[in-house]
């Protein structure tokens, strides 16, 4: 059946069954493969994006979930807290592998837009499901400060 959902801006009309994880219709269908799959499971946070501003884990999210809903993905991270947070990542070269990253930035840019000025305790909060196996912790908490500040 065709689910139609608005992605990174534009309107998409995809041709899935409901309980097909929205990773795969972004991936596969609709070929943007900057979000990533880690573990399938809502482990990991590789796979995040967001589902009318939320951070959601798009492994574990059927497509039918989006359903008449906005969903925004790496590509299409413009607002002025995504804009914010990718600064942020360049000035502090936040990235070692990468893999991880683009989860790791849109759990942080959709941080930023429900809390403007996070603590230590916000950020480790959100970012918790975001893993990293190269240990950027550091930078990514530093870089969500920057974030912020630069916003404030
Ligand atoms: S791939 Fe979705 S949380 Fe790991
Ligand atoms: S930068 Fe390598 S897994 Fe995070």
């Amino acid at each position: 059946m065709s689910i139609n959902f608005k992605l990174n801006g534009v309107d998409q009309s995809v041709d899935a069954t409901e309980d097909t994880p929205l990773l795969w219709v972004i991936r596969d269908h609709l070929k943007l493969t900057g979000t990533k799959f880690g573990c399938g499971m809502a482990l990991c946070g590789a796979c995040t994006v967001h589902l009318d501003g939320q951070a959601i884990r798009s492994c574990v999210t059927p497509v039918a979930a989006a359903k008449d809903k906005t969903v925004t993905t790496i590509e299409g991270l413009n607002s002025k807290q995504g804009q914010a947070v990718k600064q942020a990542w360049e000035d502090l070269a936040v990235v070692q592998c990468g893999y991880c990253q683009s989860g790791q930035i849109m759990s942080a840019a959709a941080l930023l837009s429900n809390n403007a000025s996070p603590s230590d305790d916000d950020i480790n909060t959100a970012m918790s499901g975001n893993i990293c196996r190269c240990s950027t912790y550091v930078r990514i908490r530093k870089a969500v400060k920057q974030a912020a500040e630069s916003l404030a």
